[in-house]
């Protein structure tokens, strides 16, 4: 933190993510811009309000925050560690995203993967390493007492090795990833498995997004660590839901607007619309999605020239192989569909890759029916969020292996996500919804996602951990 915030050297609250809440990006022109991302934790954190003494602690990502943390610019209350990039390349890349989030969403394919070898070793001492920074810099930070919440996979370690620096601090750790079934976890070399389990139980408290999420986690740590593995541990579940109050009033701006405008240019008159989106990440299985959409223009041809896929596939992840070749995927597989039934005045797929927010919301507000069809998900928000803007009220199909299910499953329509032939079907009752029961369900699916809204999900999370 620059020494012009004026904040205090000891903060009482500490956030803990790989990702900040701001990034830089570095102009040709050598001037810095940056750039505030949102989320849960963003709002949650802000609604403890400034004289909070809380520090957020985060990683360099990119040439951006490097250069400027180098020269000593910040924001008050962001403190972000310069980790070496090839240390963090190894964390990152290697061990968070391509092993432990393969792990928990269960994303391997045999015969090729998963391998653990030399390789992995040495990147599995860069993820300690990187860990041990975090809870170094933690440790130096925190407050007598403090509360420390730490995010995510990427730092499985750090509240086992804050633990042992600051016996003092009150410590939660939250999983915004489903949790692997103990035979999948067990994939992992015993002593990684067994690292990563102590880690998280080093918290005061563990917590998930759902019970099932927090149940695999139990069950893993007792089959793997022996019955008493839970004992000083509390297991915690907070259901992060939709920002509606933000959502409805951003969602009437007029970038949105003009962004409405456009897409019912390419989308045409009277047809319906089927809206997805998602970061083009393998878990949200946009391709099974696309083939479920094919199927449903080649068997119910009534539709053909009535509907329109609108499908948001932003970047992501883009260092590793695996990723860049599901987009190329993704591409070819909707240009296959317009080139099959595309036609002078209808463009069946409309595949949008370039990163939009009040695109994404133009899509939510124009809504009929919303695809969510990951083959595993921590959440999912985007299944919370449409409801709450769409105009008309949309009806949603949900993927049950969705953490969103759980709470949207009565009103949704229900798909197993490998089951293309269901979905295509899931995809044509949707569409079919008579007006007055789309809006009954949508209304009930509004109630339901913005039960727990960011700020009371952060705050919750805090009284427990002081509790
Ligand atoms: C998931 C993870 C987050 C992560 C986000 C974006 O939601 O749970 O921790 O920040 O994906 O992924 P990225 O690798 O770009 O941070």
């Amino acid at each position: 933190v620059p020494e012009s915030s004026g904040r205090p050297q000891r903060a009482t609250v500490l956030v803990a993510s790989n990702r900040g809440p701001v990034s830089y990006s570095l102009g040709e022109d050598g001037d810095l811009t940056s750039r505030r991302g949102g989320g849960g934790l963003v709002s949650g954190l802000s609604a403890i309000g400034s004289g909070a003494d809380s520090l957020w602690v985060c990683s360099v990502l990119g040439a951006g925050d490097r250069e400027a943390v180098r020269r000593g610019v910040g924001e008050p209350g962001v403190l972000m560690l310069d980790i070496d990039e090839a240390t963090h390349a190894a964390a990152y890349n290697g061990i968070a995203n391509s092993v432990l989030w393969f792990v928990h969403h269960l994303l391997y394919q045999t015969p090729l993967e998963p391998v653990f070898d030399s390789e992995f070793r040495r990147q599995w001492e860069a993820y300690e390493r990187y860990n041990g920074a975090f809870a170094r810099a933690l440790a130096d930070r925190a407050a007598p007492g403090a509360a420390v919440l730490v995010q995510d996979y990427h730092l499985a370690l750090v509240p086992g090795l804050l633990r042992e620096l600051r016996p003092d601090l009150r410590i939660g750790h939250f999983s915004h990833t489903p949790w692997a079934p103990v035979d999948y976890f067990r994939l992992l070399p015993d002593d990684v498995a067994g690292q990563l389990l102590r880690g998280l139980l080093g918290a005061d408290r563990t917590c998930f997004l759902t019970r099932r999420w927090a149940d695999a986690f139990g069950e893993c740590a007792v089959r793997l660590l022996g019955p008493d593995a839970l004992a000083g541990t509390r297991i915690g579940v907070h259901g992060l839901g939709a920002d509606a109050d933000f959502l409805r009033e951003r969602a009437h701006r007029p970038d949105v607007e003009e962004r409405m405008a456009a897409l019912r240019e390419q989308i045409g008159p009277g047809r319906r619309t089927v809206v997805r989106v998602d970061r083009t990440e393998l878990s949200k299985n946009i391709v099974r999605g696309l083939l479920a959409y094919r199927l449903l223009l080649r068997e119910r041809p009534e539709w053909r020239e009535r509907v329109v896929h609108l499908a948001f596939a932003y970047p992501s992840r883009q260092d590793l192989a695996v990723y860049r070749e599901y987009t190329a995927e993704v591409r070819r597989l909707a240009d296959a569909i317009n080139e099959e039934f595309g036609t002078e005045g209808w463009t069946p797929v409309v595949l949008h890759v370039q990163d939009d927010f009040a695109r994404s919301l133009a899509a939510y507000r124009l809504a009929d029916v919303a695809l969510v069809n990951p083959i595993r998900d921590g959440m999912n928000l985007v299944a919370k969020e449409i409801p709450v803007v769409s105009d008309e009220g949309c009806a949603l199909v949900l993927s049950r292996e969705a953490g969103a299910h759980e709470e949207l499953g009565e009103w949704a329509l229900t798909v197993n996500p490998y089951d293309v032939s269901g979905t295509a079907e899931a995809l044509h009752t949707a569409l079919t919804l008579p007006d007055g029961e789309r809006s009954r369900r949508t209304e009930a699916l509004a109630a339901a996602a913005t039960a727990l809204p960011p700020e009371r999900w952060f705050l919750d999370q805090l009284d427990a951990l002081r509790a």
